[in-house]
């Protein structure tokens, strides 16, 4: 049975989630046919931190397909101090048909999924981006073909993003080299369950610290920013722990000819990655952007229709 929720792509099978993938494509291919799957079902977007496109592709997303969203902020909801998570999520079940929910820990979006009898989808945590490595999957199968055996390229820190993308690489089959700073290695559980997993869908991942061996044949190379959302304090010292990690010429130069650059955004340009780069032909960041659209109105009609 699929899951109530999408909070990792670690809790879903490698079928039911190709299944979201094809569902995507379809999506796009032919919006209109789908602009009453979720007649006046209402989706809560909880957002405890920044967003572009995790707000818009979700508020755009659940209204093309015939329903409406309402976003919560800090100032409305104050989530854990006005008003317990188990309250939330108690109260929004009576009145709407799902939830999204960008938090700081992990363990509150798995308790608003615990604690709520309507579907949780994870819009972020300090832990992982499921939404994000989703759209990123989609986008990596569009231009290469496949995902299977696919060589996926990952610079930086070992944060949400990474371990996505490891879980995705895990359940899809891909290749993934992580390449990250001394003290900076993606979390040590995600790590031990990509290698007991990673047998059943040919996957490979692999965790080093020297960018271009990572990065040497890579079909895909893709980097987030050094600081992410809440670390701020750890800015410049991430500064200086990060700049030989920087995706620029000389680095993509051991990538395949063909290769493709990918981030999640927002782009740090000039830190983790030159304007050479993402700005270069080679970049399809605004493509995997607009999928962040199409892979989460999959998400969302798997989970809520
Ligand atoms: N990639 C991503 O999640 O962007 P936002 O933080 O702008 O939503
Ligand atoms: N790792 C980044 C991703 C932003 C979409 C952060 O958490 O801020």
């Amino acid at each position: 049975m699929r899951p109530k929720d999408f909070i990792a792509i670690r809790d879903w099978s490698p079928e039911d989630l190709l299944a979201l993938l094809d569902e995507a494509a379809a999506i796009k291919a032919a919006p209109g046919k789908y602009r009453r799957g979720l007649e006046l079902k209402a989706l809560a977007l909880i957002l405890e931190k920044p967003s572009l496109r995790t707000r818009v592709s979700f508020e755009v997303g659940i209204h093309q397909l015939g329903g409406y969203s309402l976003v919560l902020t800090p100032a409305e909801i104050n989530l854990g101090k006005r008003e317990s998570v188990r309250d939330v999520a108690k109260n929004l079940e009576r009145m709407v048909d799902g939830i999204m929910i960008r938090t700081f820990r992990h363990e509150t979006a798995v308790e608003m999924a615990e604690e709520a009898s309507i579907p949780v989808i994870n819009g972020l945590t300090d832990f992982c981006h499921p939404c994000q490595a989703m759209a990123d999957y989609l986008t990596i199968r569009e231009v290469k073909g496949r995902l299977e055996g696919i060589r996926i390229a990952y610079v930086g820190d070992g944060n949400n993003v990474a371990h996505s993308l490891i879980f995705g690489a895990v359940r899809f089959g891909a290749h993934l080299s992580v390449a990250h700073p001394p003290g900076y290695a993606p979390d040590a559980g995600v790590i031990r369950w990509a290698a007991e997993h990673a047998g059943a869908t040919g996957a490979r991942v692999e965790i080093l610290e020297d960018p271009v061996a990572a990065v040497r044949d890579a079909d895909v190379v893709y980097t987030d920013v050094w600081t992410s959302m809440g670390m701020e304090t750890e800015a410049e010292q991430r500064k200086r722990d990060f700049r030989l990690y920087q995706v620029n010429d000389a680095l993509v130069g051991h990538a395949r000819e063909d290769y493709v650059f990918m981030h999640c955004l927002p782009a740090h340009r000039g830190e983790e990655v030159s304007d050479s780069v993402i700005d270069s032909a080679h970049s399809i960041v605004f493509q995997q952007a607009e999928n962040r659209l199409h892979a989460q109105k999959a998400v969302l009609l798997a989970l809520i229709a």
